[in-house]
């Protein structure tokens, strides 16, 4: 029984990933549809990017951590916020383009504001400097991969310098051409620095990293 539930739940996610030919707006209508289901699905497959991105930000910050920040990007039904609430965090903001998946995060209770928007090309309707940290547990693969530099540069105009971008993502796609170029040109301009990358073992099968970006600018 525990088998046949964990494939699944681990078929709900291959669904839920999407392949190469998969639209974003598909993926986040496919996400909508099965927010409801979202929770259950990942604690059967032990899913760790939650506890793995909540860990790496509790040790950038040490002390104060109540006043820390943070925007969660992707924050889906906000199991990142669970994580990082544990760890004493309490000023946390979610943005997600499901608003059916932020309904789900919302009956936590977790975040202060929420942002129905996708983070994209376009500009986000948040001030300068804003944040402290911003969270990135999960996102969507396909969209990840196929982010323009713009999306990045908003993240590093909304978080103060000094800063961090915390983004937890399968290990896979550190080869993914247009990351890998968008990650070093925004270092090589000296608008972030990546001051960390760390692996880890996923339950069952696969690796997944977290990177960790200073902000500078
Ligand atoms: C695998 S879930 C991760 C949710 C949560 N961070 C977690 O760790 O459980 C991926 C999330 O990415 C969101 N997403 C898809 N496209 C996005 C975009 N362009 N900007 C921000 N979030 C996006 C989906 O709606 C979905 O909630």
């Amino acid at each position: 029984m525990a088998q046949k539930e964990r494939e699944q739940a681990l078929e709900m996610i291959s669904y839920l990933i999407g392949d190469e030919e998969t639209s974003r707006d598909e993926i986040i209508d496919r996400f909508s549809q099965n927010s409801q289901r979202y929770d259950k699905v990942m604690e059967t497959v032990n899913f760790m990017g939650p506890l793995i991105t909540a860990q790496t930000t509790a040790e950038l910050f040490l002390s104060n951590r109540k006043n820390v920040y943070i925007l969660d990007v992707a924050a889906g039904t906000g199991l990142c916020a669970e994580k990082l609430y544990s760890h004493g965090f309490r000023k946390m903001d979610a943005l997600d383009p499901s608003s059916r998946m932020l309904d789900e995060a919302r009956r936590k209770g977790l975040y202060g504001r929420y942002f129905t928007e996708a983070l994209r090309e376009n500009a986000l309707n948040i001030a300068n400097d804003t944040y402290d940290a911003v969270t990135i547990s999960a996102m969507s693969s396909m969209v990840l991969i196929k982010l323009p530099i713009e999306a990045f540069e908003e993240l590093i105009r909304i978080v103060k310098p000094g800063g961090y971008i915390i983004n937890t993502f399968m290990h896979s796609l550190l080869s993914a051409v247009l990351l890998r170029e968008n990650m070093k040109t925004l270092e090589d301009q000296g608008k972030w620095k990546q001051i960390e990358l760390k692996h880890f073992q996923r339950p069952g099968n696969g690796n997944d990293v977290v990177s960790v970006h200073k902000v500078l600018t």
